[in-house]
């Protein structure tokens, strides 16, 4: 590209270069992706010597502006991610939100809260609480991850303020800025946004039907140096992918092999019982990482952490640093609820759910059986050459429904397939979502042409 850094003020000519790159990205006359030129070229250009452009680079890096690899060029990165339902829309449907709410189980979730509220004893319930919950929060976390085939001791546990936040205390307590995090090259873009405001760099790792391909990732950390990998084996987001065993297999030998440290992220994991999680063949090295958000409720904002007794000290400094302690009253109603049986009845309500609504969707879409994860809370819908997928979310919007491009998931906006994600979960009941699926497969049926546009 032909860009020149004005360079300007008394200050170092690197630090010139560094402020101009960010000056021109918040004027967008650079914009993610776009590629710097050469440092020789450049240090041409500015009668300056290669190591002066060098160390503006390298100071845009630890700016958070730019990513590179050697002999691949340098960057601009992504800006962190703004959810797009901060700013919601009245009058849309909004498929673009993962979430599977519990609406027959709504009102006895709220009646446990209240009679939590109630019947604890209030002093305790509105105090600050040991650091990384309470001991009966810390339990009900093992009940938990029991359940989902991860057998661990309380001590290993920190109550958080669900996966989000889970991952952000990890990170936090586990890399530094400037690491490395390889990733599913389409990922969840929490952890995308996440990565941006801890100056770390995500890279993308080959995905195929089977989720993260261990060659890929073997390929990858040897190249990059990155010694943490984030990865949701039990249904991807966005693809939807589960693991199967083999593959489970493959990914913990290279883990083990290159001495890596896994983020298992079992948000969805739920929905897909009888996997057994990464982390209980390789518990030393992986911080697990479960949430209620999806299986009861995500204004519980509640999520548990299982980790290696050796990091739960740097985990729960992270901890208080960024919210000293989970909600006491929201940790004590899921563990009574865990207790007593109704998050397993609200569980098992949302696996008939999601599955009825995978069932629409398969008719709707005729997706491939074999293909389609028949549990998954999204379906990931490939466009082929028909569409680009921005711009069948604009036409879907302009028709009231809200869906993501996958252009928001790819760690690699550039690399982004044309495709896109829907959330069957959202919609708030089935007869919706089936009105909602319908539009969206005529619209892609008719093509952008029958909106007067050339493909
Ligand atoms: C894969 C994944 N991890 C984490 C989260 C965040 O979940 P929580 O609400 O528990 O913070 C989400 C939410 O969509 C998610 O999809």
């Amino acid at each position: 590209m032909s860009w020149t850094p004005r360079l300007r003020g008394a200050q170092p000519v690197y630090l010139a270069l560094a402020t101009s790159i960010a000056d021109d990205i918040q004027a967008g006359r650079l914009a993610p992706g776009d590629r710097l030129p050469p440092q020789r070229d450049l240090a041409d250009a500015l009668g300056v010597t290669v190591t002066t452009v060098t160390r503006g680079y390298a100071e845009a890096a630890r700016r958070g502006l730019v990513s590179g690899e050697v002999g691949r060029g340098t960057y601009i990165r992504q800006p962190a991610f703004a959810p797009a339902h901060r700013h919601r829309d009245a009058g849309l449907l909004d498929l673009s939100v993962n979430t599977v709410l519990p609406h027959a189980h709504a009102r006895e979730i709220s009646a446990h809260i209240a009679a939590s509220a109630s019947r604890g004893d209030a002093e305790r319930l509105l105090n600050y609480q040991p650091c990384t919950g309470q001991s009966e929060h810390r339990a009900a976390g093992v009940v938990w991850l029991a359940a989902a085939g991860l057998a661990c001791e309380a001590d290993e546990i920190i109550v958080t303020a669900g996966a989000q936040h889970a991952l952000a205390v990890t990170l936090m307590a586990l890399a530094v800025p400037g690491d490395v995090v390889l990733a599913e090259s389409l990922t969840y873009p929490g952890m995308t946004s996440l990565a941006s405001h801890l100056h770390l760099e995500m890279r993308g790792v080959a995905i195929d039907q089977h989720g993260i391909v261990p060659d890929a990732l073997d390929a990858a950390a040897r190249r990059s140096g990155a010694r943490v990998v984030y990865a949701m084996p039990s249904i991807q987001n966005p693809t939807g992918t589960v693991m199967p065993r083999a593959r489970r297999q493959a990914l913990v030998d290279v883990v083990t092999r290159l001495d890596l440290t896994l983020i298992e992220d079992d948000t969805y994991g739920f929905l897909v019982p009888g996997l057994t999680p990464l982390a209980a063949a390789i518990p030393d090295r992986t911080v697990y990482v479960a949430s209620l958000s999806k299986s009861l409720a995500p204004g519980l904002r509640l999520g548990f952490l299982r980790a290696p007794s050796r990091w739960i000290n740097r985990l729960t400094g992270a901890l208080y640093a960024t919210m000293i302690t989970a909600t006491p009253l929201m940790a004590t109603a899921a563990a009574e609820m865990i207790g007593d049986g109704t998050a397993a009845r609200v569980l098992q309500w949302k696996r008939q759910e999601i599955r009825a609504r995978q069932r629409i969707a398969r008719r709707i879409f005729k997706t491939d059986p074999a293909r389609a994860v028949a549990m998954s809370p999204h379906i990931w819908i490939e466009l082929g050459a028909k569409w680009a997928a921005d711009d069948l979310a604009t036409e879907l919007r302009r028709r009231g429904i809200l869906i993501t491009p996958a252009r928001e998931f790819a760690v690699v906006r550039r690399d982004a397939p044309e495709a896109v994600r829907i959330c069957l979960g959202a919609a708030p009941d089935r007869q919706v979502l089936e009105r909602a699926l319908k539009i969206v497969a005529e619209t892609i049926a008719s093509g952008p042409r029958a909106l007067g546009r050339a493909i």
